[in-house]
C-alpha cells in the first residue's frame, strides 16, 4: 500500500507519527499547519497480515486516528473552549488492544447495525440465520462484524484541505448468515471545519439487508476518566422505540413526552438515567434505545443530535441523512476493559450515537425498510462536528 505524504506534512516524521501510534497523547495544544494523512503501522494480525493506523490531520490541527481493523477510530481530538485539542473517544492503545477484545470501541459495525430478533429474517419466503451473539439475538452484525475485519485501505487523492481515508470490505454471500455479496465502501473525512464525515456505500447481488454505522463512544470532557453523567443531550426525536427485556423493538413508536426520554430539548444525561420507575430505564438499564428524528432522511444541513460539555465547553453535532440514532450510555462498561494509557473504562465513562436505521427492521415491516436489492446502492452519510459553546 502507497504511503500518502502531502506537501507540507514533512516536519512530521514517521517516527514522530509512530509515536503518538502507540501513545495516545495527553492533553496537547496543537499547531495548526497543514491538512494531511499518513500512515503507520498498528499491529500483526493473528494471521500475519498487519493493520496500519492512519492519521487525518486538518490544518486547525484536529487530528483522527484510524485503524484498517474494524474501520476503527482509535483516536479524535476537538479543541475546548481554550483552544487545547484533546482526545475526545474510548479506544486502546494497540491492536493487541482491540484483539483482546472492546464492546466496538469506534468501529465500523455491519451488515446490521443493532439487533435482530432471534438472528432471523424472512426475505422471499427464504428464512436466514444469523448468529446469536447477544441473550437470544443477533447483535452488530454477528460474531465476526465489520468491526473484526481487515479492511483495504486507500487514502483519497487530491482531497487538499480535507484529508480523507477510503475503507473497502467484501462481505462474501452467506458470510455470518446474511446473503448476497456486499461490497462496502466508508469514506472518512476529516474536513476543515472540525468535522468528521463518514461515508457509507453498498451494493449487492442478492436480496440482503444492510444497516451500516460507528460505534465510536465519545466522552467530550477527558475521554473516559470521568462518566458522561454531565455532559447534555438535545435529540431532535419526539418519539422513540420501546424495547422488551432483551432490547427488541417491540413496534411501538412511543412520544418522548413526560418521560426520561425526552431529550427535545437539552438535558444533562445523568438528571433521569436512574428513573427505576420507568421501565425502559430499566430494561436499558440507562439509555440503550432508538430515537426516530422528527423530519428524518437527507439533511445534513441542520444538526439531529447535539451533545455539549459545560466543563470543558466542546460541542458535538450529529448531522446525518439516517432516519434514527441508537443513543447508549454506555451501561454495559464496567471497568473490566483496558483502555488508552492504561485506562479502565467504569460505568457510564462514554456514549455512543450511532445513526442508523430501526432496529428489527427486518422483522417489522412497518419501519423504514432496510433491505437492499441487486441493482441499488445503499447510501448514507453521517457527520460528526465539533465545535465550542
Ligand atoms: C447496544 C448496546 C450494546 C453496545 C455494545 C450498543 O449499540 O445498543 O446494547 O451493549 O452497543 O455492544
Amino acid at each position: 500500500m502507497k504511503k500518502h505524504i502531502y506537501p507540507g506534512f514533512f516536519s512530521l516524521t514517521i517516527g514522530i507519527l509512530a509515536f503518538y501510534g502507540c501513545q495516545q497523547p495527553s492533553e496537547k495544544k496543537m499547531a495548526s499547519g497543514k491538512a494531511g494523512l499518513e500512515k503507520t503501522v498498528f499491529g500483526r494480525l493473528p494471521d500475519g497480515r498487519n493493520a496500519d493506523l492512519y492519521t487525518l490531520r486538518n490544518e486547525k490541527g484536529m487530528e483522527v486516528k484510524i485503524t484498517n481493523y474494524g474501520g476503527t477510530i482509535v483516536s479524535c481530538t476537538a479543541p475546548d473552549r481554550n483552544g487545547t485539542y484533546a482526545d475526545v473517544v474510548l479506544g486502546c492503545d494497540s491492536l493487541a488492544g482491540y484483539l483482546r477484545g472492546t464492546p466496538y470501541f469506534g468501529a465500523l459495525v455491519g451488515r446490521y447495525g443493532n439487533r435482530i430478533a432471534k438472528g432471523k429474517f424472512t426475505l422471499d419466503g427464504v428464512t436466514y440465520s444469523l448468529a446469536t451473539n447477544n441473550i437470544g439475538n443477533h447483535l452488530h452484525g454477528g460474531i465476526t462484524g465489520f468491526d473484526k475485519v481487515l479492511w483495504t485501505a486507500s487514502a483519497v487523492e487530491n482531497s487538499g484541505a480535507n484529508p480523507a481515508l477510503k475503507l473497502t470490505y467484501l462481505s462474501k454471500d452467506g458470510e455470518e448468515g446474511y446473503p448476497g455479496n456486499l461490497p462496502v465502501e466508508v469514506v472518512y473525512t476529516l474536513q476543515s471545519d472540525n468535522a468528521l464525515k463518514i461515508e457509507y456505500t453498498a451494493t449487492t447481488d442478492k436480496k440482503t439487508v444492510v444497516n451500516l454505522t460507528n460505534h465510536a463512544y465519545f466522552n467530550l470532557a477527558d475521554a473516559g476518566k470521568s462518566d458522561i453523567l454531565g455532559h447534555e443531550l438535545l435529540l431532535k426525536a419526539g418519539r422513540f422505540l420501546p424495547v422488551d427485556s432483551t432490547l427488541i423493538p417491540t413496534g411501538e413508536l412511543r412520544p418522548v413526552a413526560g418521560t426520561p426520554f425526552d431529550f427535545t430539548r437539552s438535558f444533562k444525561i445523568g438528571a433521569r438515567i436512574n428513573d427505576s420507575t420507568d421501565t425502559q430505564i430499566r430494561y436499558g438499564l440507562g439509555y440503550d434505545h432508538c430515537w426516530v428524528f422528527d423530519s428524518p432522511g437527507g439533511s445534513l444541513t441542520e444538526p439531529f443530535a447535539t451533545l455539549y460539555e459545560p466543563g470543558s465547553g466542546r460541542l458535538l453535532e450529529v448531522l446525518t441523512t439516517e432516519p434514527a440514532i441508537q443513543f447508549y450510555s454506555g451501561n454495559f462498561l464496567d471497568g473490566t476493559v483496558t483502555g488508552k494509557g492504561g485506562l479502565l473504562y467504569r460505568h457510564r465513562t462514554g456514549l455512543c450515537l450511532e445513526t442508523e436505521h430501526y432496529p428489527d427492521s427486518p422483522n417489522r415491516p412497518e419501519f423504514p425498510s432496510t433491505v437492499l436489492n441487486p441493482g441499488e446502492t445503499y447510501r448514507t452519510t453521517t457527520v460528526y462536528r465539533f465545535s465550542v459553546k
